[in-house]
């Protein structure tokens, strides 16, 4: 069985390059916001707008819960996600975890120009939006580094994920 979570903050590229290794290995991809706007039939905006935060991690908290047993998949979660309820731990026992790890100028560029969708930035811009992406990376990262393999920015791609992957299942 296969199982890849990609984690890292918002705009790190999980679900795209989620999508491409799920692809190259044959197995199911799954994207935990996608999942909760399924299943709400809502957007993420709107679940924080109208039920605000707490409610969203108790949604992502039971989108963890019930995925799939037994079966192979890559899935990408949302930036938050392994920072509340434990969900770093559990996720270290579902699957490999993959730390899409960027700088704050990368992350902040990626995120002026795709940040609508997304409640927590959609109304910063320039310095708010770079002091507060600092800020919650610095917070972030003390979770996000326990995942089991930190791939760099040029290490982002799906031959070298597949490579790396393969040389920490070498060594287990
Ligand atoms: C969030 C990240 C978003 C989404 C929500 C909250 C966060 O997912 O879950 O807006 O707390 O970092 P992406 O990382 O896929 O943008």
């Amino acid at each position: 069985m296969k199982r890849i979570i990609l984690i890292g903050f918002m705009g790190a590229g999980k679900t795209t390059l989620g999508k491409a290794l799920a692809e190259s290995l044959f197995i199911p991809f799954y994207d935990t916001d996608a999942l909760i706007e399924h299943h709400t039939n809502s957007s993420i905006s709107s679940i924080f707008l109208n039920y605000g935060e707490s409610y969203f991690r108790n949604l992502e908290k039971e989108t963890i819960e019930n995925l799939p047993k037994n079966s192979s998949y890559v899935l990408a979660v949302g930036g938050g996600l392994p920072c509340f309820n434990n969900l770093m731990e559990t996720l270290n026992t579902l699957g490999t975890t993959v730390y899409l790890k960027h700088d704050v100028t990368t992350l902040s560029k990626r995120l002026t120009n795709d940040s609508e969708q997304r409640p927590l930035v959609a109304e910063k811009s320039g310095d708010a939006l770079i002091s507060y992406i600092q800020e919650k990376v610095d917070e972030r990262e003390l979770v996000y580094t326990k995942a089991q393999l930190i791939l760099e920015e040029a290490e982002q791609t799906t031959e070298r994920l597949i490579h790396r992957l393969s040389l920490l299942h070498q060594r287990s």
